[in-house]
């Protein structure tokens, strides 16, 4: 049988690792596969000739509308990231009859509802595991893996530039932005690095294990965000005297009200599996009523990692290229006419248990006072720790763990507490998870 014919747009990081990777495997996929799969046309602006193999037998144009109108090619590979002209590109290649493999979450998580659609009414297939958490299969152990399920909650480590910061601030006490810097070089931040820091890489993850997990459309705009910039080197410490790490999670969870969508910094038992998971390496735990927890881990990031998700959706594809298109497993997991539109719930509406961290004027009374306004707002405390005063002055950090209490409860909580004459400056406040089974 001849080599299924691909068209792959973008060979940077990751297209350039999957151009090297579907070339040095060749053979072996093809027994996967089932036939031999062959990246014939590519489409780069700019690339470096050196770090691709197999380029060769590919023309390389910088026209990526020319590829994906080339009615030889099957499959495109979209790998040049961002919303547009990759939007275009991929709904182009659909009108044509083409199926898709993409790593692009920003894509999915925006104009999914819309590409899926298109794809549905072409009966063809679009194919996003290298979007959610890089080289890890979470895509497939969702969606398939668990179909048997009803899945509870899911809280993911799912941005490895992320991590690599966290992971080296706390364990080598180095600057936020010069590990940053070290993150861009190695090829794992976002071409605007906002996106990693500022939570929307980990968002536009978590909307589409959120639409998978609970067979509901893509909601990126719903999707509460916050990123790591406000953490600071006491409250790692801290955290770490309560027993606890400090993770930037996605968290998605079924309640009785509605589903709940959170990016943000959150602080875990140093005890569980995922506390440990450290640099770029990324970590999903799913919650499901039949199979209890289960821990994915990975690269998260990087050349080969992602490009080994883009293949293996390119074998899938490749597999199921005579299958009926009712009968190939479904973009959001649950068949298209059954997604449900449940509420998402707004983080206002969100009930968790907080650390908060403040500095106060060290004399008798003010943490009486603050203990009041907690407990007229029936917020019962967990733990509470005067921390050592400042050189210099007479205040000192208060810290403390707070019992669950809903977000909207808390905030007007500490608006009072901020207004005390007591109290400098801003409360700060994490967002503490359990995360047991
Ligand atoms: N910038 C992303 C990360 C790349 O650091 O996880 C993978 O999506």
């Amino acid at each position: 049988m001849n080599p299924v014919k691909v068209g792959l747009l973008g060979l940077g990081t990751v297209g350039g690792g999957t151009l090297n990777v579907l070339t040095r495997n060749a053979d072996e996929i093809a027994r996967r596969a089932g036939r031999g799969i062959q990246i014939t046309h590519a489409a780069a602006k700019q690339y470096d000739p050196s770090q691709l193999i197999g380029l060769e037998s590919v023309e390389v144009t910088d026209d990526a509308f020319s590829v994906v109108e080339n009615p030889e090619l099957e499959i495109i590979i979209e790998l040049i990231g961002g919303y547009t002209p990759a939007r275009e590109l991929v709904l182009k290649a659909i009108e044509n009859g083409k199926h898709v493999v993409t790593a692009n979450k920003a894509l999915i998580a925006m104009h999914g509802n819309e590409i899926f659609e298109a794809a549905q009414q072409k009966g063809v297939m679009v194919a996003f595991e290298a979007a959610v958490a890089g080289g890890i299969p979470i895509i497939k152990a969702v969606r398939e893996g668990l179909a048997a399920n009803h899945i509870e909650w899911i809280a993911g480590i799912i941005n490895g530039t992320g991590n690599f910061i966290l992971s080296e601030m706390r364990d080598k006490g180095r600057e936020f932005a010069d590990v940053l810097k070290e993150a861009q070089a190695l090829g794992y931040a976002e071409a605007d690095p906002t996106f990693d820091v500022e939570g929307i890489d980990a968002a536009h993850k978590l909307t589409i294990l959120g639409s998978i997990a609970f067979g509901i459309p893509l909601q990126f705009e719903k999707t509460y965000t916050e990123g790591i910039t406000k953490i600071e080197p006491q409250d790692v410490e801290y955290a770490d005297q309560f027993g606890y790490r400090i993770k930037h999670l996605g968290i998605t969870r079924k309640t009785e009200t509605g589903i709940e969508m959170r990016v943000h910094p959150t602080m875990i038992p140093r005890r569980r599996l995922i506390a440990n998971v450290d640099g770029v390496m990324n970590a999903v735990l799913v919650k499901g009523d039949a199979v209890g927890p289960t821990l994915y881990y990975g690269a998260g990031a990087g050349s080969k990692p992602t490009a080994s998700a883009v293949v293996a959706d390119v074998v899938d594809v490749v597999r199921m290229l005579t299958t009926d298109p009712e009968n190939r497993v479904p973009h959001l997991a649950f068949q298209p006419g059954k997604l449900v539109d449940l509420a998402i719930l707004p983080i206002e509406e969100v009930e968790t248990t907080f650390y908060l961290r403040m500095q106060v004027i060290d004399r008798p009374g003010v943490v009486a006072k603050i203990a009041s306004i907690l407990a007229e707002s029936h917020i019962s405390i967990e733990a509470i720790q005067q921390k050592e005063p400042n050189e210099g002055d007479n205040t000192v950090p208060l810290v403390m763990l707070t019992q669950k209490v809903i977000e909207k409860q808390l905030n007007k909580a500490i608006a009072e507490i901020e207004q005390l004459e007591t109290v400098f400056g801003q409360v700060m406040r994490i967002r503490v998870e359990r995360l047991d089974g």
